[in-house]
């Protein structure tokens, strides 16, 4: 079994997605916004994220897969689930896990502009800026964090760990 190296504790995600919930709050005050959270790894953090924000919203969810990886993405993304809510005109903001190369998320921008919404936005729990492939902004970033492979609330290895509930560095 490969070891886990703490990376973010219970109490630093608590602290970290109250604080992105009340930048979000406040920057979407009196406008209607769509959270898409993107499937599987964004569930635990979009579960959360909700629950401190201080303005009505609506819940939708999206999934990507890329092809013919191991750890990382790899170019090759793809739907495999489409949103369900009609979000033309409306104001969406992504809210992922963990962005890495930054693939999908440039997939998925390009993507919901073909459905027509008034703005796009990103939240990430984790900003990974290690392998970073395209030139996309996330708006609202949780945390940056440099480099290693983690999993834990919600981020998977091979479909395990998503069930942990702090962020560990998996030690290959
Ligand atoms: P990207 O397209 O490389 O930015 O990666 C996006 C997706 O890859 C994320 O939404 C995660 O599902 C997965 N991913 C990237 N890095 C990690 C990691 O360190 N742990 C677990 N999943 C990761
Ligand atoms: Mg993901």
């Amino acid at each position: 079994m490969p070891d886990l190296k703490p990376v973010l504790s219970q109490e630093e995600i608590e602290t970290t997605v109250s604080d992105l919930a009340q930048q979000i709050s406040h920057d979407y005050k009196d406008r209607e916004v769509i959270l898409v959270g993107v499937l599987k790894g964004a569930f635990v953090f979009l579960a959360d994220l909700i629950r401190h924000l201080t303005i009505p919203v609506k819940i939708d969810f999206i999934r990507l897969a890329s092809y013919g990886c191991n750890t990382s993405s790899c170019g090759t993304v793809c739907l495999t689930k489409e949103i369900e809510i009609d979000i033309g005109g409306k104001d969406v903001l992504v809210v992922e896990d963990i962005v890495d190369t930054g693939l999908s998320i440039k997939f998925l921008i390009e993507h919901l502009k073909t459905l027509k919404v008034r703005s796009v936005r990103v939240c990430a729990l984790i900003d990974k800026h290690e392998r970073r492939q395209s030139d996309i902004a996330v708006d609202y970033v949780g945390r940056v964090i440099e480099k290693g492979f983690l999993v834990g609330y919600g981020l998977d290895y091979a479909e395990g760990y998503r069930h942990l509930p702090a962020v560990y560095d998996l030690q290959f």
